[in-house]
């Protein structure tokens, strides 16, 4: 099927590439024309694991292409699939205001009946809203079904996580809606739960509000088990087994980041406001991710006698490993403490540098690990790369002038770092 995706973000131009990889002829529109010119030539703007290898592939077999001419690209499609932003706003709401802007150029560019699929994460109630709104703006007499298509991607699995998706949900009460959604997915050959637009809205936040609601579970654990001499890891072994909690989500540490926990939580508590009530279950999780993120600085803060002129090692940056993206990482807020106490600090990612630069010209970045731990007198990590997870308890013991190591993530044996003499500090261990 001809189909155009609005937006290319990380949603928009993964969901993109993987329907070309499935055999649709798509069309990627965004407004940025150095961001389409990169794209065009089979660069991907952002970093994730093999998307540009894909991006390149159906460039080539011409089923991709890439544009900032909405007017042809929405004119020609039998569906528009909007992938766009919905960021925070101050009051933890979602901001349509790019939904909204989108909505309008379909409106005035459509030149035949058409589905229009929103994948953005939208508070309940907003597919309506968008189908009011378009058919408010229409310049031609046409039909518009407009149907909710969360997406579940978790960023550095993006790909992996389109194309393998654990289910499709397709949210619509319109029988041809969900015919026209059934036939674009049957390549993919995935579970489709089917449900109301309203339903399919609350099951995307549900669930990432589920995800960031177990992490703090853990992490409230993981401060108790450090008070009654227990080990949060061992606790986490011991659960994962038990199918109706799952194996995945129970890693206690500095707290979630990213683009979609610290958002979603705050629109769905703002949500549940709005209509008279308080999410106190969602509202705790995101106590404790706040106050979690700086559990270690104030630990290390007590044990230092200051950090000023203190030179201090900061191993990841990005919000989790496999992606060069910053939004709410921990390591964030931490490096604005130890700013403010006038730390030196020198800090290194592998993949984030360019993007922390950028934000934060002013704070000394490292080009190895090696050279962020020379000299100083204590290190933090925020990320569990690969290149991090690997380094010996020898390396902080031989580098560093005093071997102190925060460990955010529990990367590291507590014993192993004992026995080679580094003193170590990790999350509820
Ligand atoms: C998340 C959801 O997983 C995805 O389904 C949704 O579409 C978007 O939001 P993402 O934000 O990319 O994806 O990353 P995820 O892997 O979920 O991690 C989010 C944060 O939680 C990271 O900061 C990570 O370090 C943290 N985390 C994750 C933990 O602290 N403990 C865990 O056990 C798992």
């Amino acid at each position: 099927m001809k189909l155009t995706v609005a937006g290319t973000g990380y949603v928009g131009l993964v969901t993109g590439v993987c329907f070309a990889e499935k055999g649709h002829e798509v069309t990627c529109v965004d407004i940025d024309e150095q961001k389409v010119a990169l794209m065009r030539s089979g660069v991907s703007p952002i970093y994730e694991a093999g998307l540009e290898e894909l991006l390149k592939k159906n460039l080539a077999a011409g089923r991709l292409h890439f544009t900032t001419d909405y007017e042809g690209a929405y004119a020609a499609a039998d569906a528009i699939f909007i992938g766009v932003g919905t960021p925070e706003q101050p009051d933890g709401s979602a901001n349509l205001s790019y939904i909204a802007t989108v909505c309008r150029q379909i409106a005035q560019c459509v030149t035949k009946d058409c589905l229009v699929v929103v994948k953005s994460t939208v508070p309940v109630g907003t597919n309506e809203k968008v189908e009011q709104f378009i058919k408010d703006n229409l310049v031609r007499d046409l039909k518009i079904r407009v149907a909710s298509n969360p997406e579940f991607l978790a960023q550095g699995n993006a790909v992996h996580d389109t194309l393998h998706a654990t289910r499709i949900i397709i949210g619509t009460e319109d029988e041809e809606a969900e015919r026209l959604l059934i036939q674009i997915y049957t390549p993919f050959d995935l579970p489709i739960v089917s449900v109301s637009r309203r339903s399919a809205e609350m099951i995307k936040y549900a669930c990432n509000n589920f995800l960031a609601l177990k992490i703090s579970y853990m992490n409230d654990m993981a401060n108790l088990c450090e008070l009654v001499g227990a080990n949060i890891d061992d606790v986490a072994e011991g659960m994962r087994y038990d199918p109706r909690i799952g194996a995945k989500f129970l890693k206690a540490g500095v707290g979630y980041g990213g683009s979609c926990f610290p958002k979603d939580t705050k629109a769905l508590t703002f949500l549940a406001r709005q209509h008279g009530i308080s999410l106190k279950s969602v509202e705790a999780a995101v106590q404790i991710n706040a106050a979690q993120k700086t559990r270690l600085f104030e630990k290390a803060e007590k044990r230092l006698m200051t950090f000023e002129n203190v030179k201090v090692a900061v191993l990841g940056l990005a919000f989790k490993p496999g992606t060069d993206d910053l939004r709410e990482a921990p390591s964030l807020d931490n490096i604005r403490l130890l700013k403010e106490r006038g730390a030196q600090l020198c800090c290194y990612d592998p993949v984030a540098g360019g993007n922390f630069a950028r934000k934060y010209p002013d704070v000394p970045l490292a080009g190895s690990i090696e050279e962020a731990l020379t000299d100083a007198f204590c290190c933090f990590v925020f990320t569990e790369w690969d290149e991090i997870v690997r380094l010996s308890p020898e390396t902080f013991r031989r580098t560093m002038r005093v071997p102190l190591v925060y460990d955010g993530r529990n990367i590291f044996d507590p014993d192993n770092m004992k026995r080679a003499g580094v003193e170590y500090y990790s999350i509820g261990r």
